[in-house]
């Protein structure tokens, strides 16, 4: 059995990834410094996969705490979630993104080497495109200079895998663009639990439907798309877990040294805000208090994923339909409120 750890694994989509793994018949480790997380989820992932989990609370920037779960477990490969991920957070702390988002992934990468390599699966981000300016985006497609230090980070992350798979033959990368995921496990026992206000979208419509927010402000009506919201691609949570699993097993079954790929991961299908909104009403029989207000700075109006490579490389696709993944986003928020 293959053992995978995966950092930030108490968080939002390491959570659901671990699940995924677990039943694809990996053995999983967990790493996580709960700054941003607590330990619903894990509890959430025991129940589900009925599986106690090694937990390390460890800071992928401290070496010190890294070299144990490596002395403790042989790890064949990572799954690197944890970092820092809100955008206007970043501007404002610009150092304290850089320092945690590169400094973690340098050390784990040391760890790594050091240990005798293996296989790395990053999170990226579409935000690495900026606004396209052809659509959908390939990975082809050049990425734009960053509009934010977190969307940096993720450029700057992307750059140090691709020279550390030149200089070290035991490492190899698969390197996931995420577009917009959303949605949670299906049982309602893990999902997003945002801190404070909600920055995302659909974390903010569940929190309306529950009352926890007056309404939902819908940024900007007047894009140059069809009823004038900005459109992106909305990714369920389980689905882009799954992608985590089909990026370890491209690695396994690539027997040459040097690989470091990236994927898009998406539906491949554009939805505009207000009809996530409409959808997310009708699916779940609820009226959404929303009211339009003006663009939110540094939104771009339209980005989706082609995501053919994907298809084609990695033998993965977006399966659930989008009326199942609101339905679950509710659910989860239902389960986490006690709403019946
Ligand atoms: C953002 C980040 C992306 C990051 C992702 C997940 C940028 C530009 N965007 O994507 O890098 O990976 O979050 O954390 O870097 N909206 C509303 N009202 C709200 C909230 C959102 O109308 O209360 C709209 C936004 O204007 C946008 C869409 O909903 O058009 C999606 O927003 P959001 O969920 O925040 O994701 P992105 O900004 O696309």
């Amino acid at each position: 059995m293959k053992n995978i750890l995966i950092t930030g694994g108490a968080g939002y989509i390491g959570s659901h990834t671990a699940v995924e793994l677990i039943h694809a018949g990996y053995g999983v480790v967990i790493a996580d410094n709960l700054s941003n997380a607590d330990t619903t989820c894990l509890e959430g992932v025991k129940k589900i996969t009925g599986r106690d989990i090694p937990f390390y609370k460890a800071d992928c920037c401290r070496k010190d705490q890294l070299l144990p779960i490596f002395r403790e477990h042989r790890i064949d490969g990572v799954i690197h979630f944890a970092a820092f991920k809100a955008v206007g957070e970043s501007v404002e702390k610009p150092l304290m993104y850089y320092h945690n988002n590169l400094l973690s992934l340098v050390t784990l990468l040391e760890v790594m080497v050091e240990n005798g390599g293996g296989h790395v699966v990053f999170s990226s981000s579409a935000t690495v495109y900026g606004q396209p300016p052809v659509l959908p985006v390939t990975e082809d497609t050049p990425r734009m200079p960053a509009t934010s230090p977190y969307g940096n980070t993720k450029q700057i992350c992307e750059d140090i895998l691709a020279d550390a798979v030149k200089a070290y033959a035991s490492v190899k990368v698969v390197i996931l663009r995420y577009f917009n995921p959303i949605g949670a496990h299906p049982s309602a026992l893990i999902g997003e639990l945002p801190r404070g206000i909600p920055n995302n979208l659909v974390p903010f419509i569940t929190q309306t439907a529950a009352g926890v927010r007056k309404e939902l402000h819908i940024f900007g009506s007047n894009y140059n798309t069809p009823d004038g919201t900005a459109l992106r691609d909305y990714i369920d949570v389980v689905d882009l877990a799954a992608a985590h699993v089909s990026a370890l097993k491209r690695m396994e079954a690539y027997d040459k040294p040097g690989l470091c790929e990236v994927f898009n991961v998406g539906t491949g299908k554009p939805l505009s805000v207000m009809e996530l909104v409409k959808k997310f009403e009708t699916v779940n029989h609820l009226s959404l208090k929303y009211r339009i207000t003006g663009r939110r700075e540094g939104d771009v109006e339209a980005v989706w994923a082609d995501t053919s490579l994907a298809n084609r490389v990695l033998s993965w696709k977006a399966r659930r339909p989008l009326e199942e993944t609101l339905a679950n986003a509710w659910a989860w928020e239902r389960n986490i409120r006690g709403i019946t």
